[in-house]
């Protein structure tokens, strides 16, 4: 028997939507975070990103053009509910909900990612993740959107890499909310996966219809040097990426270097909420992880240079996607798999109206390879979903970074479909003349 493979195009709300005060949205730590000096490389915010708020019409539209299976994008929190009262703002919640039934309408399944690192600002202010009771706000916000959304959505993702919120954003702080303290990173993680278990639960109970699960990311990780330092911060890194993450989600346990650090934080049958059974496991997967002792005595990820890289200075590596899903599967038992992101960024440049970006589509073509391969050796990977629809907000970098398969004008908002937006819509063209053909579904690898 075939199993259904979907190809999609993923996005997150504070990346394109801009339209950062309308209809009583409030903000974000990344609102917050892009007001402080020396944060965004391009000194740049998600004040205005694409304008998509207000043009999500014309992008479902590119969507369509594309023809892909599934459209993930997240919900901005302080959209939703915008102050500490939690009453739902109606506005907010029939944005997200006329998306969602368009792209029904167009026969595009919504994934929906609850949590895509814009907490409300008005939750950070009293402890953000550090603090035990924003898990319980997680869980009313996810009931709020299950019911707000109805039968309209497929697949609903808690969080979003709660990793680089943890660890980003609370040790390294080069993401919001921009501290330096590792304890905080510590009880970060923690809170975040209560905040994933309780909103599952909640999602059981008001979205039956929707496939749940949680999104994390990572690739293999390799020690710079063979020096003993480096190699024992590159198996801490797999361990703070990885397995603190996938341990409680899929067995229920911590790694055990990190149960006596997260002890304090781990109340009786946290753990046992944290395991609610997933219905699949998003990954997120761009590159390896080259791994040193940093200068702070933490693992610090370095970009390598071993193979070409792409304009984040990642190196191109398609089979570390392999390799970071074996090291999931002899750990754990795994539900099925989506590539949840994966893409590039390059600097495309614009002529006419023709965006050639030869090396995204190679770099798409490579890891689709690298996936239909997996499937053949017997790993259930279910979809791949591009990151991502339109150049964008790219955090600390700014608007200085093209992931998109369509390209942006940010003066204007002129959008341009790149030769990898219309390798993209080929391949999908291919797949939905076999699946009207009755023919088995399968993955064309060739665009
Ligand atoms: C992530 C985020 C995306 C990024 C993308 C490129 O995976 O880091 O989910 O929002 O934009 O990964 O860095």
């Amino acid at each position: 028997m075939t199993r259904e493979f979907v190809l999609g195009i993923g996005t997150a709300a504070y990346q394109i939507e801009g339209a950062a005060l309308a209809d009583g949205r409030t903000d974000s730590v990344w609102d917050t975070f892009c007001r402080r000096p020396g944060t965004i490389a391009d000194r740049s915010s998600g004040d205005v990103a694409c304008d998509h708020y207000y043009r999500w019409a014309d992008d479902v539209a590119l969507l369509v053009e594309l023809g892909v299976d599934v459209y993930r994008f997240s919900i901005s929190w302080s959209r939703v509910i915008p102050d500490d009262s939690g009453v739902v703002n109606e506005k907010g919640m029939t944005f997200y909900r006329q998306l969602a039934e368009e792209l029904r309408r167009h026969g595009i399944r919504p994934m929906v990612t609850l949590h895509h690192w814009d907490l409300p600002q008005y939750l950070e202010d009293k402890g953000g993740w550090r603090d035990r009771m924003t898990a319980y706000r997680f869980a009313e916000f996810a009931k709020a959107v299950a019911i707000g959304l109805g039968a309209n959505v497929d697949f609903y993702t808690t969080i979003n890499e709660p990793w680089c919120i943890a660890y980003l954003g609370h040790r390294s702080g080069i993401h919001a909310p921009g501290l330096r303290d590792n304890s905080a990173a510590i009880a970060a993680t923690h809170h975040l996966l209560l905040a994933h278990g309780l909103a599952m639960q909640a999602l059981r109970d008001h979205a039956p219809h929707a496939d749940l699960g949680i999104v994390l990311n990572g690739g293999p990780t390799y020690p710079v040097s063979d020096s003993k330092s480096d190699v024992k911060a590159a198996e801490l890194f797999e361990s703070e990426q990885i397995h603190r993450f996938a341990g409680p989600i899929l067995s229920g346990e911590y790694p055990r270097e990190f149960v006596p650090l997260v002890a304090g934080h781990v109340k009786q049958g946290d753990l046992e909420t944290i395991a609610e059974p997933s219905d699949y496991l998003g990954w997120n997967y761009y590159t390896r992880s080259l791994v040193k002792h940093g200068e702070d005595g933490f693992p610090e990820f370095l970009a390598g240079s071993e193979f070409p890289t792409t304009d984040m200075g990642w190196e191109i590596y398609p089979e570390g996607l392999r390799e970071v899903c074996s090291i999931l599967q002899r750990e754990y038992d795994l539900p099925p798999l989506y590539i949840s992101e994966n893409g590039a960024a390059f600097r495309d440049k614009r002529v006419g109206d023709t965006v050639h970006d030869p090396e995204r589509v190679e770099y798409i073509q490579r890891h689709l390879q690298v996936i239909a391969e997996m499937i053949e050796s017997g790993i259930d990977v279910r979809g791949y979903i591009c990151w991502t629809l339109l150049d964008n907000f790219e955090w600390n970098e700014g608007y200085s970074k093209r992931f998109g398969l369509v390209h942006m004008d940010f003066d204007t908002q002129d959008r341009t479909m790149k030769d990898s937006g219309k390798a993209y819509a080929e391949l999908n063209a291919a797949r939905s003349t076999l699946k009207a053909g009755g023919g088995e579904k399968r993955i064309n690898v060739a665009p």
